[in-house]
């Protein structure tokens, strides 16, 4: 019996030295200490064992336990650092590795242009009102002195959603809601996208932007208009730059005209941009008709006021010489990414 317990005790020493998980050496515990274990039917069967016998080699018996209790301990402590070492390795960061670059995106050419027409209003003073893309019908016409005939409101050139309800085809209805919920004096500019049923072409979108505009105080002239927009057309396109007042009509203005820059790229000799002329058009207004007014209940003897609107996409083409009103809408990379 002590022989075979001398075995026992080296093959645990062999088995113990190989294992290689704290798996393994749980399993070797289990196969010589657990219930079933062969040291542990050992210790059983010494019950037959004569006193002396008995006494000695449960001595010895004790000692292999321990001894090999001892091994195991060890060798499970071992294999704990080793674990955890290897698990430190694997995770480690490496903080010297040179970051990944956050690709950062650019403002769309039309966002651009709409902020920096902004700018200039804002730094005179005017605040900036949104109006909805969905409109009633009484806003982006009736409201605007467009009479029922009018040809704009033909469904050959508006997009309906039902008999009352439009998708807008001016950023003008704003100035009825601005009309409707303040009260002079009034400085305000809206920006925002318009719809009308255009086949694309180079100079044509379904989709468009503008940018409008509405003054209404008491004492408010065709000087105030022409003051404001000369200036604002100086602040966009350079200092040297004339502009021209052309008698024009709308229905929500009167007098109502269509403002001309002097050409920015040729200044004003005549060039392509310019088709020759040494003028480009970039915006329509006017002083507001009276029947405009009267929608916000003002008083028309004591309050006058005047509009305007102009088109992002024209100006933003004509600013950087893009020739194809489209590419605005194809989000190609390589055409956005030219304006970084
Ligand atoms: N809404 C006009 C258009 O889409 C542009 C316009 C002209 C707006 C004169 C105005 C204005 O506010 O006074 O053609």
């Amino acid at each position: 019996m002590q022989a075979q317990l001398n075995r026992i005790l080296e093959d645990a020493k062999a088995r113990i030295s190989q294992a290689d998980s704290r798996e393994a050496t749980e399993e070797i515990r289990i196969s010589l200490l657990g219930k079933k274990g062969e040291l542990t039917q050992i210790l059983r069967g010494m019950g037959k064992l004569s006193p002396e016998e008995r006494k000695e080699t449960g001595q010895i018996a004790n000692k292999v336990r321990s001894e090999i209790e001892g091994l195991l301990k060890d060798k499970s402590e071992e294999l704990k650092t080793l674990e955890k070492e290897a698990k430190f390795r694997s995770e480690k960061i490496d903080v010297t590795e040179p970051g990944r670059p956050a690709v950062l995106g650019v403002k769309h050419p039309l966002t651009i242009t709409m902020e920096e027409i902004s700018r200039v209003f804002m730094n005179m003073g005017f605040s900036i009102v949104e109006g909805p893309e969905v409109e009633t019908v009484f806003n982006n016409f009736d409201a605007l002195n467009a009479d029922p005939n009018h040809p704009a409101r033909d469904m050959t050139d508006t997009f309906y959603i039902t008999d009352d309800v439009l998708l807008r085809t001016q950023t003008s209805p704003v100035q009825v809601r601005t009309l409707m919920s303040q009260k002079p004096p009034i400085k305000v500019i809206s920006p925002g996208r318009c719809f009308r049923c255009d086949t694309p072409d180079a100079t044509h979108s379904p989709m468009f932007h503008q940018v409008e505009g509405l003054v209404v105080d008491e004492g408010i002239t065709m000087a105030d208009l022409k003051g404001t927009l000369d200036s604002f057309a100086k602040q966009l396109f350079g200092t040297s730059t004339k502009t021209k007042f052309r008698p024009h009509h709308f229905p929500f203005t009167e007098p109502s005209a269509e403002v001309d820059v002097s050409c920015f790229k040729c200044g004003g000799k005549g060039c392509k941009v310019c088709k020759g002329s040494g003028w480009i058009e970039i915006l329509g207004c006017g002083m507001v008709h009276p029947n405009v007014l009267k929608v916000g209940g003002l008083d028309t003897e004591k309050y006058t006021g005047f509009a305007f609107g102009m088109g992002v996409e024209r100006v933003a083409m004509l600013k950087y010489g893009v020739e194809d009103i489209r590419l605005f809408y194809e989000n190609d990379m390589r055409f956005i990414n030219q304006f970084k």
